[in-house]
């Protein structure tokens, strides 16, 4: 008998293999293993600000960074750590992975939606990441998007 191929029959577009499969899946429990892999590289990230910060503390007066470099990398520390970790963590991972399964469903109801989310993920961080380096003093103080206008004309802007 010829049966045809269901959307949820494969996890990515026929055809497709590799970083390819990964990258364009729709599968509930790959975008699970993505948004843990990506929560764990936005984690490590923050926490290698954070311990800039310690690095700055060490000793009295200024010891690797100025004060306005260091309020643009606590900011954008405790940033990251809450919206990309903290918040994202539990719901996105686990719920991806195990509520289709507990459910009894083929995947979530808008997979694409679902894959899209997890590129707007990836590249809000990565947009929170690069304000760093387009403030008006590049390349740390000021990152333009944690920057209102009425605050220019104030040296440090966090
Ligand atoms: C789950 C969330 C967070 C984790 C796991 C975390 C982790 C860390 C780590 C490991 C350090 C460096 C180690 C140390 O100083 O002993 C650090 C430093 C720091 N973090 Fe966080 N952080 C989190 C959230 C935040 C938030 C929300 C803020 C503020 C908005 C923040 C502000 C700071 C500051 C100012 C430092 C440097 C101060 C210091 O080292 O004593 N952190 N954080």
């Amino acid at each position: 008998m010829n049966k045809s191929i269901s959307f949820y029959d494969t996890p990515s577009p026929p055809g497709l293999k590799g970083i390819w499969a990964w990258l364009l899946t729709h599968d509930h429990k790959r975008l699970g293993l993505m948004y843990m892999w990506a929560i764990l590289f936005w984690f490590v990230l923050a926490m290698f600000l954070g311990l800039l910060l310690r690095f700055e503390l060490m000793s009295q007066g200024r010891t690797i960074m100025g004060p306005e470099a260091y309020n643009s990398l606590f900011t954008l520390h405790g940033v990251i750590m809450i919206f990309l970790f903290v918040i994202p963590a539990i719901p996105a991972i686990f719920g991806n992975f195990f509520l289709p399964i507990q459910l009894g469903t083929d995947d979530v109801f808008f997979p694409r939606l679902n894959l899209f989310s997890w590129y707007l993920f990836m590249f809000g961080g990565l947009f929170a990441l690069i304000s760093l380096f387009s403030g008006r003093d590049f390349p740390i103080p000021a990152g333009r998007f944690m920057s209102p206008s009425v605050w220019r004309s104030i040296p440090m802007s966090v």
